[in-house]
């Protein structure tokens, strides 16, 4: 699939097939109930398991979410091994039951620097996920949209060193396919959780005309009615990707 052309009708579908969501605020949740932030991302993953249960029956073919980012290293290190913890332990849980739904997992973002116990648990679950034909869930871990694009800049240039390809045939469609989401069309639509009204680095290239919808619902409150809702508010939409309406 090109990510690039791949959506590009204008007046496009009303249907959203690729969903990106930043699963934002979970740190608030447990704020509020005077919990560890561990418990807000363990509310978090249930939430997340819910939409991966109902997103299919909606339409969706494809989710990206954003589970670690290249900035979350900077939380405090109890918070970023328990989110290590977490995602070993979603993957070891929850992958039987992913391979039941038809969910195939894949990942962006640099894994080379997890802990080698969660890439080992990606692998496997990833393996055995493989032939899920009914949701694409990619986990953006370690991702960032910057250092994604710097990772396919430095690809470029050993391609052209290495006489692979010439820089008067680079174009768009040559460089999205080095980027980490080469085998996915750009999200239709990206759906942020708890109000704040920014990309925070999430899928640069790939968001050039994704329609956003933010909800100030937190992310661990989440449900299929608020898919429902972006989904609806999506379909209203009119996507012109730059042409004259
Ligand atoms: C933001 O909440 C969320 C994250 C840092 C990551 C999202 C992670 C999960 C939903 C759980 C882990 C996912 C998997 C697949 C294991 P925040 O902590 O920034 O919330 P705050 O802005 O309220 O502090």
């Amino acid at each position: 699939m090109d990510g690039v052309t791949q959506d590009h009708d204008a007046g496009g579908s009303a249907r959203a097939r690729h969903v990106a969501i930043i699963m934002d605020g979970n740190g608030r949740w447990a704020a509020k109930r005077g919990l560890p932030r561990e418990a807000g991302h363990r509310a978090g993953i249930e939430a997340l398991r819910r939409v991966v249960r109902g997103a299919p029956d909606l339409g969706v073919e494809m989710l990206t979410v954003y589970a670690f980012s290249t900035e979350n290293w900077r939380r405090p290190a109890e918070e970023v091994s328990a989110l290590m913890r977490l995602l070993v332990e979603f993957l070891e849980s929850e992958t039987p039951e992913l391979a039941a739904q038809g969910v195939a997992l894949a990942t962006i973002g640099d894994l080379s620097v997890l802990p080698q116990e969660s890439q080992a648990a990606l692998r496997r679950a990833l393996a055995s996920t493989a032939g899920g034909g009914r949701l694409l869930l990619t986990l953006a871990l370690n991702y960032g949209g910057r250092a994604e694009i710097v990772r396919a800049a430095k690809k470029l240039v050993r391609m052209v060193q290495a006489g692979d390809v010439s820089l008067d045939d680079v174009d768009e469609a040559v460089f999205a396919r080095l980027l980490d989401t080469h085998a996915m069309p750009d999200p239709d639509l990206l759906v942020r959780a708890s109000g704040e009204e920014r990309l925070s680095n999430f899928l640069l290239w790939q968001s050039a005309y994704t329609e956003l919808w933010v909800t100030e619902t937190l992310w661990p409150d989440f449900g299929m009615e608020h898919l429902q809702q972006a989904l609806r508010a999506y379909a209203g939409r009119d996507r012109r990707y730059g042409s004259h309406s």
